[in-house]
C-alpha cells in the first residue's frame, strides 16, 4: 500500500513535478490542483488553467506580450475603487459578463431571457419611493418620462410585493455617484409591485454615456478602434423570495449606439418602447417632448439573492 493510500489521499499520476518540456506543465499544474477538497473548486481552476495553457499556445504568447498582460491585470486592480470597478467593465468590454448573465439564466441560456448585466452602478439601499412616484431628486433637465411596468411569473400571473431598485443615468449621460450637479441617490429609487404587478414612476429620459476610457479597458478599446458608448438605459434589480433575483436594462430604441453597445449588453427582447407622449401631460410641469414606456418582466423560480453591490 502506497504512503498516500495509507493517508486517504489520491494516488497521483505525476509523483515529480519536475518539468522535463512545455508538453509537459499543463498535466504537472492539474495533478497539483487535483486534491482540492471542494470538487467545484477543482473543476473550475482544472478548466481555467487548460484553456489559459492552450490559449498561450495558440498565439504564442511572447513573453513581451505576457508582461503586457500581467501589467493590464494589475492596472484593472490599481483603478478600481469604492466608486469605480475597471474589473466588471474589463469583463464587460470582452462580451463575458453578457456570456455569463445568457448562460444563467433563460432556463439556463436555452431561451432568450430579460435578463441583463447589472453593470457597474448599483448601489444598496436606494430610497424606497411610492408607486407613481418620481425619481427626480435634484433639478435634472431633459424630457420627462412616465414608466409603468409589470412583473409577472412565467404563466402570466402578476406578482405582487416585489422589490424593484431603479436606477439610470440622467439625460447628460451620467450617475449621479459621478456627477457633483446630481443630489445623493437621483435617478436611483426602490418601488414595491402592487397587486396587479405594476409599479409606476416619473423620471427623465435617460442618455447614452460613454463607459470610462481613462484605464485600461479604454487602451484596449482605443487599440481596437471601438467606440466607448453604451445605449440609453433604465436599470432595473426585481427581488421576491421564490424567484431568481432578475436584474436587468430596457433600452432607448432610438439611440443611435443601441446596434453597437460596447459592453454587447442589448438583446432584442430589452429594447423598449419609448412612445413619445401625446395630448395632455400626465403631469402640469411637463412640456413636451415627454415620453411613456410601458414594459412588462417575467421572474423565472428560483433562488432569491441579491449581488455584491460594484460600488458603495
Ligand atoms: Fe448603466
Amino acid at each position: 500500500m502506497s504512503a498516500s493510500a495509507v493517508l486517504g489521499t489520491t494516488e497521483t499520476k505525476h509523483p515529480s513535478h519536475i518539468i522535463d518540456d512545455q508538453g509537459a506543465v499543463t498535466d504537472i499544474v492539474l495533478d497539483a490542483m487535483s486534491r482540492a477538497p471542494n470538487p467545484r473548486l477543482r473543476e473550475v481552476m482544472a478548466a481555467f488553467v487548460r484553456h489559459m495553457h492552450a490559449f498561450a499556445r495558440e498565439v504564442r504568447l511572447t513573453e513581451d506580450e505576457f508582461e503586457l498582460g500581467i501589467d493590464v491585470l494589475n492596472r484593472i486592480g490599481q483603478a478600481t475603487n469604492d466608486t469605480h470597478n475597471e474589473g466588471i467593465l474589463f469583463s464587460d468590454a470582452i462580451g463575458f459578463s453578457t456570456l455569463v448573465c445568457l448562460l444563467n439564466n433563460g432556463q439556463n441560456g436555452a431561451t432568450e431571457t430579460a435578463a441583463a448585466l447589472l453593470g457597474p452602478f448599483w448601489r444598496m439601499n436606494s430610497p424606497e419611493t411610492e408607486n407613481g412616484g418620481s425619481i427626480i431628486r435634484s433639478e435634472t433637465p431633459g424630457p420627462a418620462l412616465f414608466a409603468d411596468c409589470r412583473i409577472t411569473d412565467p404563466g402570466g400571473q402578476p406578482l405582487a410585493d416585489v422589490e424593484v431598485d431603479v436606477w439610470q443615468a440622467s439625460p447628460v449621460g451620467l450617475y449621479e455617484n459621478q456627477d457633483p450637479a446630481q443630489a445623493e441617490m437621483n435617478l436611483r429609487g426602490k418601488f414595491r409591485t402592487d397587486a396587479d404587478g405594476r409599479i409606476r414612476f416619473r423620471s427623465v429620459k435617460p442618455a447614452g454615456y460613454p463607459v470610462p476610457t481613462d484605464g485600461p479597458v479604454g487602451d484596449l478599446l482605443r487599440a481596437q478602434e471601438r467606440h466607448p458608448y453604451r445605449p440609453a438605459h433604465l436599470h432595473f434589480l426585481a427581488y421576491k423570495p421564490g424567484f431568481k433575483t432578475l436584474i436587468t436594462q430596457v433600452f432607448v430604441d432610438d439611440d443611435q449606439h443601441l446596434e453597437s453597445d460596447v459592453v454587447f449588453g442589448v438583446t432584442r427582447h430589452l429594447i423598449g418602447d419609448f412612445q413619445e407622449g401625446t395630448g395632455t401631460a400626465p403631469a402640469r410641469d411637463v412640456s413636451a417632448p415627454w415620453y411613456r414606456l410601458n414594459y412588462a418582466f417575467v421572474m423565472e423560480k428560483g433562488e432569491a439573492k441579491l449581488p455584491i453591490p460594484p460600488i458603495r
